[in-house]
């Protein structure tokens, strides 16, 4: 049978807020690289099929070697400049796939994703044809224009979105279609475009989990050596 799910795990940043001289990914959090953790959980969800990873440019053989023992992995590709050029780089690599099937994009710096999360994805993809992963917001969110507060929607209704994020590959597809066409591009994540360039669409959000975090800046490492120690009792 052919494959109805593709997992693209997204590791083609370089890590500048990290400042570690590497790619942070390529960081070993609990002595296994925070790539590894990343495919490890798609490679190990029945649910999914195949793995597809983007990497930075002149760190495709170390992710190579990384994504070596998964077996469900396909392809590592290069990414772009951006991380929305690095998402059109793997839809790149699935063209002529079918528009039914399921694709779910997965920050590579978020280690610690579940199988319960990624179950949740996918159970929602079922009536969806966008879903998003979100946790609720535990501060106070406020909209600050010029240094001045303009707005300040209700807690309640403010969630933090996380990754994965999946779609049917022809959403996904047409949105990028036309966010390419748009010489005002602007987006930090897939449901961002869809959002945008295909507002009638609804992106279903199921909840995620506060391990879920993106390790981001070197205090996030130190919650990730933990989290790490936490997965092996
Ligand atoms: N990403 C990507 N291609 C890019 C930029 C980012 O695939 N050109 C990926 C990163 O590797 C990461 C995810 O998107 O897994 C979220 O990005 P972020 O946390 O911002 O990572 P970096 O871009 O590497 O970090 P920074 O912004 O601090 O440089
Ligand atoms: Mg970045």
């Amino acid at each position: 049978m052919a494959t109805q799910t593709v997992a693209v795990v997204l590791a083609g940043g370089t890590g500048e807020r990290m400042g570690a001289g590497r790619p942070k990914q390529l960081m070993e959090v609990g002595g296994r690289t925070i790539l590894a953790r990343a495919i490890a959980a798609f490679d190990a969800h029945p649910g999914v099929g195949e793995v597809v990873v983007v990497m930075a440019a002149g760190h495709l053989r170390a992710a190579a070697a990384v994504a070596a023992p998964f077996r469900k992995v396909t392809a590592v590709i290069e990414g772009g400049e951006t991380r929305t050029a690095s998402t059109v780089a793997a839809l790149g690599a699935l063209d002529g796939r079918p528009d039914g099937i399921r694709v779910l994009f997965h920050d590579a710096a978020r280690p610690f994703v579940d199988a319960a999360v990624i179950d949740r994805v996918l159970g929602a993809l079922d009536g969806h044809d966008a879903v998003a992963v979100g946790v609720p917001a535990s501060d106070t969110m406020v909209v600050v224009e010029d240094g001045l507060v303009v707005s300040m929607p209700p807690r309640a209704t403010m969630s933090r979105f996380q990754t994965p994020q999946g779609f049917r590959l022809g959403t996904v597809r047409k949105a990028y279609e036309l966010a390419l066409a748009d010489p005002e591009l602007r987006a930090t994540d897939d449901c961002g475009i869809v959002h945008r360039y295909l507002p009638d669409v609804p992106i279903r959000v199921v909840a995620g989990s506060e391990r879920n975090l993106k390790v981001t800046q070197p205090l996030d490492v130190v919650v990730a050596e933990h989290l790490a120690t936490e997965d092996e009792t």
